[in-house]
């Protein structure tokens, strides 16, 4: 079976674009294919993070993978710190890495302009942990939002040159984007993606919101110039909304189209609001139900499966580089 891998940093709230565009598609992934999802808290820490909370999020991430469906009798789960094999293969990947290929990084880019008192040296050589990340594990499908793509790419670049240096070893991985979901944006600026470090929490629907939030975030939501529910690229806040309402409730943006046709903008609004706290409701539920002490243990079942993989790999790493 093929296999997957994937990850969300253990930093922020995390919101409904993380849902759409990630965890979602995971949890109809892991049927097809051999799973591992990974809490990368090593990435988290290339921005200031607070150890306590950051010892807190890191298990409410993987309590969001459970509560979300994902199943770990199917898929391995487990924290990337854990497995110090992905910080040694980082390093090595580091060394056939060029300065210019992780210069070109959007991601670097925008992170060190919003952080311009500590552009660290992690910070830069994030895609090199994340391509370590995937190539440890043979990985040949990561199910990611647009946005990390370009990292995708990085990491088929070092996974050939490596091969090609040392002979073959890697796995190329192929990125997997579901269009609809690519990039959920703003509620307050349809113009940048939904993000857990936005200024203001208008900007999008965390994951632990309660109905009242909701329905208030969504009555607010930007509007664009005419109010037509109608889904087009010249309409960027509307066409937010219906991916949204699409992606959640399984219909087709030209349904919604449809259906909303001679209906007020506010009567969409007040639907989509009633469509997200219907599918929160449940989640939050489960969420609720799960206890640290479980999540605990499934992060230490995925630990020992991901050690067993990793520790293979890199000992073949380290041989065919003729490290002792
Ligand atoms: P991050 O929140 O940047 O750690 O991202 C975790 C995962 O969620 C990655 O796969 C991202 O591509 C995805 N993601 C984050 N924000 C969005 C968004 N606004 N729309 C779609 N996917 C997103
Ligand atoms: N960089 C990814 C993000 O910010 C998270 C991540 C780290 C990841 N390692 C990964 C995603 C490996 C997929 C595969 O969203």
């Amino acid at each position: 079976m093929k296999r997957i891998f994937s990850g969300i940093q253990p930093s922020g709230n995390l919101h409904l674009g993380n849902y759409l565009g990630a965890i979602k598609n995971w949890v109809e992934l892991q049927n097809k294919y051999d799973p591992i999802f990974c809490v990368v808290d090593l990435h988290a820490i290339t921005v200031p993070q607070k150890p306590k909370e950051l010892h807190q999020k890191t298990i409410e991430v993987a309590k969001t993978y459970l509560a979300a469906g994902i199943d770990p009798e199917k898929s391995t789960i487990f924290v990337q710190s854990r497995v110090p094999e992905h910080t040694e293969l980082a390093w090595i990947l580091n060394t056939i890495t060029k300065l210019p290929e992780l210069e070109r990084m959007t991601q670097f880019k925008d992170k060190s302009q919003q952080n311009n008192q500590n552009i660290n040296a992690g910070l830069f050589s994030y895609p090199v942990l994340m391509a370590a990340d995937i190539l440890l594990y043979d990985t040949n499908v990561v199910p990611v939002g647009e946005d990390q793509v370009q990292h995708i790419e990085i990491t088929r670049t070092l996974a050939r040159r490596f091969n090609q240096m040392f002979g073959e070893t890697f796995t190329v991985p192929e990125p997997h984007v579901v269009k609809e979901g690519m990039r959920i944006m703003g509620l307050d600026d349809p113009t940048k993606k939904m993000s857990k470090s936005a200024e203001s929490a208008s900007n999008y629907i965390s994951l632990s919101d309660d109905p009242d939030t909701v329905r208030e975030k969504i009555k607010k939501a930007v509007t664009d110039s005419e109010k037509e529910v109608r889904y087009s690229d010249d309409k960027p806040a509307i066409k937010n909304l219906i991916n949204i309402y699409s992606l959640l409730d399984n219909i087709k943006p030209k349904e919604i189209e449809d259906i909303y046709r001679d209906k007020r903008y506010s009567e969409f609004k007040t639907d989509l609001a009633e469509t997200i706290v219907g599918f929160l409701e449940p989640f939050q539920e489960k969420y609720n139900s799960i206890e640290d002490n479980e999540v605990l243990k499934i992060l230490e079942q995925g630990r020992i499966k991901a050690k067993e993989l990793a520790e293979k790999k890199m000992a073949d790493v380290r041989e065919k580089m003729g490290l002792l």
